[in-house]
């Protein structure tokens, strides 16, 4: 994502590990055979360096984190808020994003949210509900998922309608009943339109594959074409650009080309990309063109810039560092301090003047070729 220029997608919908403290696999022999990731989280010191740098950074996202109870969900928090800052910097201003949790971590992942893409811009918490029937000693049985939807003002929305209830159609008789609004005010009077249907709700009720589903792949957590329908016809219009940031075997995918939207799939396994590939010739009977990139792409949107070592940028950034290295601190000459890249360009880190800095020549090797994350944190260690 760094990689990616800013305000560059129409949507965003996630569907990332959960904290569900598990790991997950493919069953042998399925499509998805050799897909595995893991969702238990322990605090590292990298994690500890990340969330000095969001206290840097971002002091409001800072103060979500401390809210968390154990190192495990603090890690996962962190894991969390660096990628959905990226998210808000390439999202449109006309865009959504749909987080997709479950209440383990969704009340906490609010917060976050809150803080990254701004609370007025908060519009739903969907709960997507479906049925399984497992057993739950001592409390209800938890059959939902959560989807956090935050859009800014400007939003695409294209109203979606579901189908009234079994009690609604018995109370209309057979006929079918729209609410007539003047100005916004609910008339006494109702008109009657056969085709009328409900303006859809936050919470949907929608099937969870089951086992025999011709969709189903065997990709562990696999979630149902019909939600991600949804979420793209209301969310985005034809030709917009739908992103998934952990589209494991591609129904997000699957679901924009369906409804003619681009679309990027990202997800750390191989096996996803092969799935991606396989379901889009297999579903869609699509002579498969699109792209597999394993490399980091280079942003576009920065204009042509001097060589990142270049006097010019030297001095400017030996001014706003009053002289320090940017990872001991200790004051340096001009010249034993040299221009790094805080993001290394091998992780998508451009030579812009905001993703450079000076550093000693002692950090700058310690460093690397590696994020400032690892500096701080070695540099803790050495303390
Ligand atoms: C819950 S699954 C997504 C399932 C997907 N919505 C579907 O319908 O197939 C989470 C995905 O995130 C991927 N993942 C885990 N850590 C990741 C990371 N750091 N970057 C990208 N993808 C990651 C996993 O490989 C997995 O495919
Ligand atoms: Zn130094």
């Amino acid at each position: 994502m760094r990689g990616m220029n800013s305000a560059c997608v129409d949507l965003i919908y996630l569907d990332p590990p959960f904290n569900s403290k598990a790991n997950y696999a493919a069953p042998i022999g399925s499509k998805a055979a050799g897909a595995a990731f893991k969702d238990t989280w322990t605090l590292t010191d990298l994690d500890v360096a990340w969330i000095n740098l969001i206290e840097a950074k971002h002091p409001a996202l800072y103060r979500v984190l401390l809210a968390a109870m154990t190192d495990s969900d603090k890690s996962y928090l962190a894991y969390m808020a660096v990628r959905l800052i990226e998210m808000r910097r390439i999202l449109k201003p006309t865009g959504s994003v749909y987080l997709h949790c479950d209440p383990t971590m969704s009340h906490y992942l609010k917060l976050v949210m809150d803080a990254i893409f701004g609370r007025r811009n908060f519009r739903n918490e969907i709960a997507w509900c479906y049925r399984k029937w497992s057993v739950a000693a001592g409390q209800f049985v938890r059959n939902h998922d959560v989807m956090l939807f935050y859009a800014g003002d400007e939003r695409t929305f294209n109203p979606q309608f579901v189908e009234p209830s079994a009690g609604t159609r018995k109370r209309w008789k057979g006929q079918r009943q729209q609410a007539v609004f003047v100005d916004g005010v609910r008339q006494a009077r109702a008109s009657y339109d056969s085709k009328a249907r409900s303006p859809c709700p936050d919470w949907w009720e929608i099937s969870v594959l089951n086992p025999n589903a011709k969709e189903r792949v065997g990709y562990p957590t696999q979630k149902p074409l019909a939600l991600l329908d949804r979420i793209i016809r209301a969310s985005s219009d034809e030709g917009g650009i739908v992103l998934d940031p952990f589209c494991g075997c591609a129904t997000a995918c699957i679901a924009a080309e369906q409804n003619q939207r681009q679309w990027l799939g990202i997800d750390v396994s191989p096996k996803a990309a092969e799935l991606v590939q396989s379901r889009m010739r297999d579903e869609l009977g699509l002579f498969y063109q699109g792209a597999h990139r394993t490399d980091i792409p280079q942003r576009t949107d920065i204009g042509k810039l001097i060589p990142y070592n270049d006097a010019k940028n030297k001095r400017k950034l030996y001014g706003e560092q009053s002289g320090c290295c940017a990872g001991c601190g200790e004051l340096f000459r001009a010249n034993n301090l040299e221009v790094d890249h805080i993001v290394p360009r091998a992780k998508g880190g451009t030579d812009h003047l905001s993703n450079l800095q000076l550093l000693c020549g002692h950090c700058n090797r310690v460093k690397g070729n590696r994020g400032m994350e690892y500096l701080k944190s070695k540099l803790q260690i050495a303390a």
